[in-house]
Order: structure tokens, then sequence, then C-alpha cells
């Protein structure tokens, strides 16, 4: 059996729908392979956050451009859960990122082309050594269109409605699924049609449907994946 640090390091992208469980699959992928997880959807909420923190107008392109040079994201490891925990300017944001709030704002910010170059060439950086999984709506297509696989997610409206709701519930017992469905249809919505760098599917990536699977099942067929690339 070669030594982990011996095998050859890639890149994987995991891309998809919103609430298709892409971070849980991908987190536990790079557990698996030793690798770093980055979720970069986490990158644009923490810019949200920001946003929503400093009531900065995103129609007006210089406030935009005022507020990313006072912006530093960084990452960093949280021993307790093994998760990689964004930092918003050196404070841990993880906790608000999540809140209903920031995910009724985020794909507008996201739609922004200076809040995507910003985004984008941080995730170019951190994934220049290979050894990567990362998690968003274009890292297959626009951030590592060389990458050795590609995932593209996705699942049933209704399976990804329900996931959703039963995870916001544990935060908020009176959230109401028909919110959950609009806010999700409405992201998929501005995610899919925006200008810059919409979720598609790659032209070589693979599909996972996980709307029957486990997710055991589904870190299975991702493995098989990615362990065919490594030995490649
Ligand atoms: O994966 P998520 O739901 O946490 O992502 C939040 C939002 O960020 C999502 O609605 C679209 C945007 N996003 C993006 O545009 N590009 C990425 N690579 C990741 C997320």
């Amino acid at each position: 059996m070669p030594q982990i640090s011996s095998l050859k390091k890639i890149i994987i992208t995991v891309d998809g729908w919103s609430s298709c469980g892409k971070s849980t699959m991908a987190r536990q992928l790079a557990k698996k392979l030793n690798y770093i997880f980055i979720d970069s959807g986490a990158m644009y909420r923490a810019i949200t956050l920001y946003f929503l923190r400093n009531n900065i107008n995103v129609y007006e392109l210089h406030q935009v451009q005022q507020a990313l040079k006072q912006i530093h994201l960084s990452f960093q490891l949280n021993p307790l859960n093994g998760n990689n925990e964004i930092l918003l300017n050196g404070e841990n944001v993880e906790p608000y990122i999540r809140e209903m709030e920031v995910a009724e704002k985020v794909s507008e910010v996201a739609a922004i082309k200076e809040v995507r170059e910003f985004a984008v060439h941080q995730q170019q950086s951190i994934g220049r050594d290979k050894g990567i999984v990362m998690d968003g709506r274009d890292i297959g297509t626009a951030v590592f269109p060389n990458a050795e696989l590609k995932i593209f997610m996705t699942a049933d409206n209704e399976v990804r409605v329900m996931r959703r709701h039963k995870e916001l519930l544990v935060k908020n017992p009176s959230i109401q699924i028909d919110d959950v469905r609009s806010n999700l249809s409405q992201r998929d919505h501005m995610d899919s049609n925006r200008e810059v760098s919409p979720l598609r599917k790659a032209d070589d990536a693979v599909v996972l449907d996980n709307s029957n699977l486990t997710p055991d099942e589904q870190l299975s067929l991702a493995l098989e994946w990615a362990h065919e690339k490594i030995n490649a």
C-alpha cells in the first residue's frame, strides 16, 4: 500500500445546486483522502455578512470595491470538529453566515463581478499545491477548469427543500418550509442565470444525483472516482 504522502495529489471540484449536500460530501471526501476541504460558499457568505453589517449598497460599485479592500478572509481548523472554519478579518463568523438574512442576500452579492474576482483569486491560491476538495458553483468551470476530478451534485427539488428545512429548524424552530422552498428556488435561479460564471455542469464533470443515496453510498462513489484519478 503506497504512503498517502507519496501518492499523486489532485484537485477535486464539487459543484451543484443549493442544499444538495455538497459540503457534507466534499468534507468527508477530503477527510478520507487527507486533503484540504474548502467551502467556497462560506467565502461568499462571509463577504455578504460584511456587506450587511456595513450597509454596503451592492448597486454602488465604488462602495463594493472599497469594502472588498477591507475584507480579509482566512480559514482556521477547529480541533473540536475537524472543520476548516471561515474567519472574516480574524473573527470566526461560521455561526452567522448560515442565517436566513445572509442566505437571502448572498446570491445577489455573489453575482457581482468584482466580488467573484476577489474570491476566485483566493480560491486559486489556496489550491496551488493541489490535494484539495473545493465545493461551490463555478469551481470546475471557472476556478479550476483543469481539475482532475469534477463532480456535479444534484438531488430532487423537494428532497433538497426538506433537508435544508431540517437543518435550519435546529437553529430556528419557527422556520417555515415555504420560506425555505422559495429561498432555494430564488438562489438556484440567480446562481444559474447570472452573467459571470453561472452555475453549470462542466462538460467533463461526473453527475452525482444523491436523491436516493445514503451519505455512505455517495461517499463510496466519490472515493472510487477519486482513486481512479489518483492512480491514473
Ligand atoms: O454553497 P452555499 O449555499 O453556501 O453558497 C452560498 C451562495 O454563494 C450560493 O447561493 C451561490 C454563491 N456561490 C457562488 O456563487 N459560487 C461559489 N463557488 C460558491 C457559492
